[in-house]
């Protein structure tokens, strides 16, 4: 799946709030805008939050292999034959429904008298006694039937013969079934819009990853890979689409009903979790490349406005690039692409008929901001790097998932990069992926990249693997591989490791055996084997901050903690040491590369006179961060205040991110991390600046109910003004775009961070805008970039009546990027009585999608004024919510921990408790853990406030003394 699909939009941002003169004004700003560029909504792959598959009891011990999760090794799937017929109506039960019937053709490779296949939640037909028919492929009498039943909790049909199938031999096993189409987002299920006055129904599905056996029954797992040959019925009229291309398509009678059949050429060999199956009323548009059909699909409005172009214009090139980097041509004929109104992913690697929600693929150029184009371009990316990463050659079992998602994560931006050449989006990766899987990965409950594949074997374990470890500390440390191999080596390996292992299943030893070879008689000299040294950073959590003394050259690294009176349970064999490749520079241009392999080193290079500095980790290719001493701080403190240009870009972000987690785990001081924004009064590039942001929006959570709020907003207006009007400037005030991509992001940030701190002009600017588009709303003058900000900057000034306009918008927005600026920009509002309204729509879903109501709960967290209102309503609705949205795609932890990240007093600790005593008959489901951490985040807050609220105050106040 897509990256991104395990952080809702607002987990990891933070709400800024604003006062803009006199008057408080608060606004939660940030999180807005950093929605509007966000990766972190849902995007491929994925399977997300939704389970619904939860064993009822704890099943007692046994041994019967039906009680075990993983397949035995006794048959393989060779083929399948497979009919569906989804039905895009209710039946007389009032149910959306569709049946089916399957062949599997098997190979029997260990004798057994047991046949297990997987199938969950589907109604099978009984023949005679048994839910299913065998038959010999060489027509000779088969074992015969003794007993089947539904194994439910390990989601088994299980077959059990009166003798023993024969080794070699091969057999067919025939099922007939019928299924729910529900609304649940997993498995064969149901999306639904509303085009022409008419309600729609899309029949669509998502397999990962252990879903295909909700469609159809089949040994679903990974390396179960066989050739699927499909066809589904459907009403006339409407389309129908699967991995392979359609052959025929006829239209029928069955039972007096005039059907149309569609035929799809048999797949390549591959994994149920990559099949797709889709019924629309769909429009597309196509294009060749190179022999390849390219289409893309979406609601016939979406085509006919042209919003599938941008998409079509950039899968083509992408496409190509990948099959030069992995000198391997596309495998299959075409590649269909389709936007579904209703996913809960970011996007999905159907093999052939990838899946993305509207956001992701959707483009209109009045519409869409720069943001939500970079997503885009990413996203297909991301998705087309896995047509031969991950289906062409796929991972055995799931324990090895952050192999798949890790690399995909990482050469999205190499194919992104291929697309918009002069976006510089490679360097993203460092703000987007590292510095927010730091965060989580320096906690002491994180987790290794790899686990074990005993460790992983039922379906709710499988999904926790979609995780932020997985997607972008898997990206940083690959790139991390990449860049000290050199890219030459890294693709060379890569596409052996493609060659040898194509049409089949691997460990991700696998590629580290192509790597090495790719390094032998390459000229490399590593000072290991590509084994030794990624196991250290695959098989350990965390990673290291190394310690330059600059006085002595002496080098030393420790495992980093944020919290450092934490305790690390889970032992490593590496006693959390790695092998730390550091390219660094001096004063000046000298450079070089030097391998960290033990606890403390002393390298001469390190060593630096009086007046030079040295900076480590350059353009932050390496998975770690970098303390100094005192002396080389401030040498490159100065640096940055003199000419910051004389450390390189990403570099800037890096010392301001470093320098603030370094003080949260108390290694520095929180006053020199401070330091290290005061430069930023003369940057204008937007990576330094974001990465500054970032970091404050934690002392935002924190102070902005105290008494440094107001010296702190006085700071940041002192920085943010010089931005501002540097801004202004170079759009001929605010005329024109910027022309740089970051640029624009860095217009964002300056416009957002100015109203919020009350410079002057900002908020009339803002506002004055909105007016005219109240005026006049068939014509909105805000650019599309700016909207997510000016939104919620003029709903949050003004009252009922920008609120009422702003709901209007977003019922009657047509493009589901415009309907998410708006759905944040409304939680905006500082009025008590409209949030509380706001809260109330979240639980009615047909003014808020399902899908969207735990981020819009979470955005009005955000927002100073909202937060306790959130707070006190999910405390109250608790048992209902829970109720209500149990089973589906509400996360229960974002939701919790988006309400309580503020959490930083005595009585919040208390409340925090008592609604965890109070509700703990209800449960807690999938946001149990998040509980915990919440209240451990609570205690951790209140500590780091005792130790620095006088102290920041102070600083703060120092700064801005006239
Ligand atoms: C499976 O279903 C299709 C469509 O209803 C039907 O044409 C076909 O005969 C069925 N297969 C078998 C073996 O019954
Ligand atoms: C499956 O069978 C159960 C029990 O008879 C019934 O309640 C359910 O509605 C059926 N599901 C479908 C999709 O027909
Ligand atoms: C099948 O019927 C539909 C609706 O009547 C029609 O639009 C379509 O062209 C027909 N398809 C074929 C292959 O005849
Ligand atoms: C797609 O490409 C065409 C032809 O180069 C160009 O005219 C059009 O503006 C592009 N559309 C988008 C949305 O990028
Ligand atoms: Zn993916």
């Amino acid at each position: 799946m897509g990256k991104g699909f395990y952080i809702s939009k607002a987990v990891g941002i933070v709400g800024i709030v604003v006062g803009a003169g006199a008057v408080a004004t608060i606004i939660a700003l940030s999180v807005v805008y950093a929605q509007e560029k966000s990766k972190n909504e849902p995007i491929e792959d994925g399977t997300v939050t939704t389970t619904t598959i939860k064993p009822s009891t704890t099943p007692a011990p046994s041994n019967e292999p039906w009680d075990k999760y993983r397949l035995p090794d006794t048959l393989v799937p060779d083929s399948y034959d497979v009919y569906l017929w989804p039905r895009l109506e209710k039946n007389q039960h009032g149910l959306y429904i569709f049946t089916g019937n399957s062949t599997v053709l098997f190979r029997c490779v260990k004798e057994t008298d047991l046949i297990l296949i997987h199938s969950n939640k589907l109604n099978l037909t009984k023949f005679g006694d048994h839910h299913a028919k065998l038959f010999a492929v060489d027509g000779s009498t088969p074992p015969a039937i003794k007993e089947t039943w539904l194994q439910v909790t390990t989601q088994y049909l299980v077959v059990q013969l009166n003798t023993k199938l024969t080794a070699g031999k091969s057999y067919q096993l025939f099922t007939e079934f019928q299924g729910e189409l529900a609304d649940d987002l997993g498995g064969f299920y149901r999306s639904v819009y509303f085009e022409d006055g008419k309600e729609k129904i899309v029949a669509t599905t998502q397999m990962q990853p252990t879903d295909a056996r909700k469609a159809f029954p089949c040994f679903d797992e990974p390396a179960m890979k066989a050739i699927f040959t499909i066809t589904l019925l459907h009403e006339p009229g409407t389309v129908a689409l699967s991995n392979g291309m359609d052959i025929e398509t006829v239209n029928i009678t069955i039972d007096g009903n005039a059907v149309t059949r569609t035929r799809f050429e048999p797949t390549k060999k591959m994994s149920t979790y990559l099949l797709a199956f889709i019924v629309s009323e769909f429009d597309s548009i196509d294009a060749m490349e190179d022999n390849v059909l390219i289409r893309i699909w979406a609601r016939r409005t979406a085509i006919a406005e042209g919003q599938g172009q941008y998409a079509l214009n950039k899968t083509g090139p992408i496409l190509k690039f990948f099959e030069s980097y992995y000198n391997s041509s596309y495998p299959l004929t075409k590649s269909d692409q389709i936007a579904l109104p209703d996913f809960n992913a970011g996007a999905m690697e159907n093999w052939g008929l990838i899946t993305y929600r509207e956001t992701a693929l959707l483009y209109d150029p009045q519409m869409s901001s720069n943001g939500n184009k970079e997503r885009i371009a990413t996203i297909i990316a991301h998705e087309l790097a896995h047509m031969w990463f991950g289906n062409l050659v796929t991972l055995k079992w799931w324990n090895d998932l952050w192999l798949n998602e890790g690399f995909a994560s990482y050469v999205e931006y190499l194919g992104g990069h291929e697309a918009e050449p002069d976006w510089g989006l490679k360097d993203l990766i460092v703000l987007s992926d590292m510095h927010r899987v730091f965060a989580i990965d320096a906690l002491a409950s994180s987790h290794p990249l790899s686990s074990r594949e005993d460790e992983i074997n039922r379906p709710e374990q499988i999904s926790e693997l979609f995780d932020a470890i997985s997607y972008s500390k898997g990206a940083s440390v690959l790139r991390m591989l990449s860049e000290f191999l050199s890219e030459e080596i890294f693709v060379k390996g890569l596409s052996s490791y493609l060659k040898e292992f194509a049409f089949k299943n691997t460990v991700y030893t696998d590629l580290w055996d192509h790597l090495q070879m790719a390094v032998e008689g390459s000229g490399l000299t590593l000072p290991d084997t590509v084994h030794n040294i990624m196991n250290r950073w695959v098989l350990q959590m965390g990673f290291p901050v190394v310690t330059i003394d600059t006085h002595t050259g002496q080098l030393s690294q420790k495992h980093f903690l944020l919290d450092p009176d934490s305790i690390v349970d889970r032992p490593s064999e590496f006693n959390y040491k790695w092998f730390v490749p550091i390219k660094w520079m001096k004063t000046g241009t000298d450079k070089g590369q030097y391998w960290l392999m033990k606890e403390t080193e002393t390298n001469n290079n390190m060593a630096a006179a009086q007046n030079e500095w040295i900076l480590a980790n350059l353009n932050v290719t390496g998975y770690y961060r970098v303390n100094y001493d005192e002396g080389n701080w401030n040498r490159l403190l100065s640096a940055l205040q003199s000419n910051h240009e004389v450390i390189p870009m990403i570099n800037r972000a890096q010392l301001v991110d470093d320098a603030f987690n370094l003080a949260r785990a108390r290694i520095i001081d929180t006053t020199l991390a401070l330091r290290t924004t005061k430069y930023l009064s003369a940057e204008r590039e937007y990576m330094p600046w974001e990465s500054a942001l970032d970091n404050l929006d934690y002392f935002f959570l924190m102070f902005d109910r105290t008494e440094v709020y107001g010296p702190m907003q006085a700071y940041i207006r002192k920085q943010v003004g010089p931005l501002f009007e540097h801004f202004q400037t170079i759009t001929s005030n605010w005329t024109h775009v910027p022309e740089g991509h970051t640029d624009q992001y860095n217009q964002v940030n300056a416009i957002r961070m100015a109203c919020s701190s009350g410079v002057p002009g900002c908020r009339e600017l803002t506002t004055g805008w909105y007016d005219q588009w109240e005026q006049n709303p068939d014509n909105n003058p805000i650019h599309p970039n700016l909207r997510t900000t000016v939104y919620c900057n003029a709903i949050a000034a003004g009252g009922v009546e920008e609120w009422n306009f702003g709901w209007e918008m977003f019922r009657n927005a047509t493009m589901a990027s415009e309907a998410e600026k708006l759905r944040s920009a409304l939680a905006c509002t500082k009025q008590p009585w409209l949030l509380n309204r706001y809260l109330e729509y979240t639980l009615d879903p047909t003014k808020i999608r399902k899908q969207d109501a735990t981020s819009t709960i979470v955005y009005i967290a955000n927002n100073v004024v909202g937060q306790p209102l959130a707070w006190d309503f999910v405390r109250a609705r608790w048992e209902y919510i829970f109720n209500q949205y149990g089973g589906g795609s509400f996360s229960f932890s974002n939701l919790i921990n988006g309400v309580t990240k503020r959490f930083s007093t005595e009585f919040e600790l208390k409340q925090l408790e008592q609604f965890k005593a109070d509700n703990a008959e209800v449960g807690f489901g999938s946001g149990t853990l998040a509980v915990e951490q919440s209240i451990e985040r609570t205690k951790a807050n209140i500590k780091w406030l005792a130790l620095n609220q006088q102290k920041v105050k102070d600083w703060f106040e120092n700064e801005t003394k006239a």
